[in-house]
């Protein structure tokens, strides 16, 4: 080997990953210290059960382009200790691989490991069989709470230890979090919780990993753990230790998405505005909560009813395609605050106050200074004379002059494309138009019991109704409520008028009398407890009543939280009306006497049965569906309780792979025998809170702007990553439990269809298509004053005319061009104004 290769070699292994030998990680108030450098900690939350290990590499190398040097994850205790004392650690599930992975490309890490996560994961993360163990009391001081997380905390941190993972061992991990926002449910559970967090405290410290503690939103957090901030804005948030760095654990990009709810959106010029304002006011480290959220696989959707996408508007979209501006203009951000990192940690700071929420911060260190104007005004641009210039800050946004004097970058002043994504046809499956799946089917059946009250394969037999996760352990969505009575000719309950009505905690029920469907019925968002009526016949003699009950996520968020009910509560009741028409006559037409008749069903004998019988069958899976007999003629549409099979063939190329559902109505589906989640098109989001336009400036806070998809399936997509393909041979199946019509459900890639940029002079526009795909035309491109927006651009009163051709030779028939925003190379515009480019470019 030639000796200039060898020194290639030797450096990229200094520059691609850490060096294998211990870091000091330490802090103090105004930095967090690793290896003597006192450091800006730009992170990212990415988990790794919310993607597939095939997807970490790129996941995590496109976060490091995006300017990161931490990668943050919760560690998922349900995902790991399904069943008690059983771990698995496999797939991706594969904690140690995943913080290798992050290892290998340089990056830091931060590990919450709770172990009570939230974050949307069904029961916030807690193994449902932890409910189930007698005495029990979650989150506060209770011995056999505590022993089972301790149990757990220690096998996590001793598998860290081991595989030298912890920083003072030459590993990534550089925090670690104990808990999770008790600070917000700590009231709650009086002195008791105040004596668990002192637990947690003292737990976290005895396991001396020599890296630094955190607790996210505990304001009494116990030294030396680190109390830190969750929110859209922290910029004001001051830790309870005077020792402590002020970090910012949670930045919250978007939103969850819910069935039922439109899907929520938080622009890239806010995004940058609350970082910008963080690190303006002393902030050392954030972390963007979700950088890459990723997919609900399984039933790890929390809730009730969080969506199986968990794409929360981040960076890094579901799929793992950038999220264009979000990912570019971030990105821009990161790279200044990175180059101004010495003066941010070290220097000393100064402030002018302009009035209405207009302030510049001067940091000084060594001769340079940089500086930061901030104008926290929602409506008005400020205009500011600071050391003889002056400066435009716009409404809701910060400028940053590294040296006090140019600004480099402005909060609102997006310079990066906005990708239109678009979903593509599958190429590789060659059907004559128009596009359809070759299907066949099952029927589920419904369960009952036979003539003697006996359920065949049932779990027990009690007087009782019972709560659904404490009977399940949650091993499935599905619990049969099995229950029989006798009626006699003579019974007044045989009137005319007949109802069934069951009170439910939710969240879907399907009622079935005498072995007819009787109804089905699920709770609205926000609200899950319901009553269910419906009209019945009964039959002299034995009259059976099957309900199924389905939970559809469960609750993880909360002061007790695990204690939200599920399943069927009672009362339970067939109510039988009369009307006395004889009495009528006697009160005159208008008034009627009813009679009511009810008979409770709530204390009688129920039998359980838990899951389907596809789910024991295991039809989701190939290796086991073809034992049993499915059907390809006749196939039933939008009939409940049917199973649907078909086989297609991987799209061809790079880009995601995403299957439209479009048509079918509530299930779960799987591909190859891997779940992609639940899925629920037939519940559309109300028609009410979009808007076209969306403002960028004032707060933020979830659902209050900018939502989109209103009417409408809340997800209609779902991804299928490509790990979980073999080539031409697929298999995917569906449980379709409302009804639903499978002929248009279809294969597609999920990638960037155009670009579109409204770039500021001085800027250097960066462009680029997806997946091998050129750009091929340019639909509008304008160099001076251009007006509109994105599909709907428009030349102003002054433009440069040879501004089109020079775009044109830089990028037309290639996958990514670099614009430089001037004059010099786009020709001069004649404006008076500083120029814009607007673009509009095809792939
Ligand atoms: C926080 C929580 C996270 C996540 C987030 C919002 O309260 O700590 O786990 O749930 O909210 O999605």
């Amino acid at each position: 080997m030639a000796s200039s290769s060898i020194f290639l070699l030797i450096s990229a292994f200094f520059l691609f990953t850490l060096p294998l030998f211990a870091l000091n990680v330490s802090h103090d108030a105004r930095a967090i210290t690793i290896d003597g450098e006192r450091r800006i900690l730009l992170s990212g939350s990415i988990h790794y059960p919310r993607s597939t290990t095939g997807m970490w590499p790129s996941l995590i190398k496109k976060a490091k382009e995006g300017g990161l040097n931490t990668i943050d994850t919760y560690v998922f205790w349900s995902a790991h200790e399904a069943q008690r004392r059983q771990y698995d650690f496999s797939g991706n599930r594969d904690l140690v691989r995943f913080l290798k992975t992050i290892q290998d490309e340089g990056l830091y890490a931060v590990l919450r490991i709770g172990p009570y996560a939230c974050a949307e994961w069904n029961y916030g993360g807690f193994p449902v069989w932890l409910h189930n163990i007698p005495g029990i009391k979650f989150r506060t001081k209770n011995d056999v709470f505590m022993n089972e997380m301790s149990n757990f905390t220690t096998v996590i941190v001793d598998m860290m230890k081991h595989e030298k993972l912890f920083a003072s061992q030459g590993g990534p991990i550089i925090i670690s979090q104990i808990e999770n926002e008790y600070g917000n449910v700590i009231e709650s559970y009086g002195n008791d919780g105040k004596e668990y967090i002192q637990w947690c405290a003292n737990l976290a410290q005895s396991y001396q990993t020599g890296v630094p503690w955190i607790m996210c939103q505990q304001p009494d957090a116990p030294s030396p753990m680190i109390n830190t901030c969750n929110g859209w804005y922290c910029d004001q948030f001051t830790p309870n230790n005077p020792n402590s760095p002020k970090m910012w654990t949670e930045n919250w990009t978007g939103w969850h998405r819910a069935w039922g709810l439109q899907d929520p959106h938080r622009t890239a010029e806010d995004m940058a505005y609350a970082v910008a304002r963080f690190f303006q006011y002393g902030g050392t480290f954030q972390n963007y909560y979700m950088y890459h959220a990723g997919t609900n696989f399984g039933r790890s959707a929390g809730g009730p009813y969080i969506t199986t996408s968990y794409d929360f508007d981040t960076p890094l979209d579901e799929y793992g395609n950038l999220n264009q501006p979000k990912w570019g203009h971030l990105k821009q951000l990161h790279l200044l605050l990175k180059s101004m990192e010495k003066v941010l940690t070290h220097g000393s700071v100064r402030s002018i106050e302009y009035g209405n929420n207009t302030t510049a911060t001067i940091y000084s260190y060594d001769g340079k200074s940089s500086c930061f104007f901030g104008n926290g005004n929602a409506e008005d641009d400020a205009t500011i004379n600071f050391e003889n210039t002056i400066y435009t800050v716009p409404a809701w946004s910060v400028s940053i002059l590294p040296d006090c004097f140019t600004e480099v970058y402005n909060t609102a002043k997006v310079n990066s494309q906005t990708s239109v994504m678009v979903k593509k046809e599958n190429a590789a499956d060659d059907f004559e138009e128009p596009y359809a799946l070759k299907w066949q089917w099952r029927d589920e059946g419904i369960e009952h019991s036979d003539k003697n009250g006996f359920v065949k394969d049932s779990l027990m037999t009690v007087e009782q109704l019972l709560e659904q996760k404490s009977v399940t352990n949650d091993t499935s969505d599905y619990l049969w409520y099995i229950t029989s009575f006798n009626v006699k000719n003579t019974d007044p309950i045989l009137g005319k008028d007949t109802t069934l009505q069951v009170n439910t905690n939710g969240h879907i029920i399907h009622a079935f009398v005498n072995g007819r469907h009787v109804g089905s019925q699920y709770a609205q968002y926000g609200k899950f407890n319901f009553t269910f009526e419906s009209k019945i016949k009964l039959n002299v003699g034995r009259n059976e009543i099957v309900l199924l009950s389905v939970t559809v996520g469960l609750a993880n968020y909360g002061p007790n939280f695990d204690l939200v009910q599920t399943g069927i509560s009672g009362p339970v009741n067939v109510v039988g009306r009369e009307r006395l028409d004889d009495l009528t006559q006697k009160l005159g037409d208008e008034k009627f006497i009813i009679q009511e008749v009810t008979k409770e069903l709530a204390f009688n004998k129920w039998t359980y049965k838990v899951g389907l019988r596809g789910e024991r069958q295991q039809l989701h899976d190939p290796l086991h569906s073809h034992r049993w007999r499915w059907f390809g003629d006749n196939l039933p549409t939008n009939k409940m309780f049917v199973w649907y099979k078909t086989s297609f063939k991987a799209p061809t190329g790079s880009d995601p792979v995403v299957v439209d559902l479009m048509g079918l109505g509530k299930g779960h589906a799987w591909v190859n025998g891997h779940s992609i989640g639940r899925y629920w098109l037939s519940y559309l989001s109300s028609e009410d809170g979009c808007s076209p336009t969306c403002d960028y400036r004032g707060t933020y806070s979830g659902d209050n702007k900018c939502k989109t998809n209103c009417g409408k399936p809340s997800q209609r997509w779902y991804h299928v990553p490509r790990d979980f393909l073999n080539g031409d041979d697929n298999t995917l199946v569906v449980f379709e439990e409302f009804g639903g019509n499978p002929w248009n459900v279809k294969f597609q890639t999920a990638t960037v269809g155009s670009a579109c940029a409204n770039a500021h002079e001085g800027s250097t526009l960066e462009l680029a298509c997806q997946g091998g795909t050129v750009f091929s035309r340019i639909r509008f491109a304008s160099f001076g004053s251009p007006k509109g927006a994105c599909g709907s651009f428009g030349a102003g009163q002054c433009e440069s005319p040879s501004a089109l051709s020079t775009i044109q030779k830089a990028c037309i028939g290639k996958e990514r061009c670099s614009i430089d925003v001037s004059e010099s190379y786009l020709g001069p515009t004649g404006c008076k104004e500083t120029n814009r480019l607007a673009v509009e470019i095809i792939c």
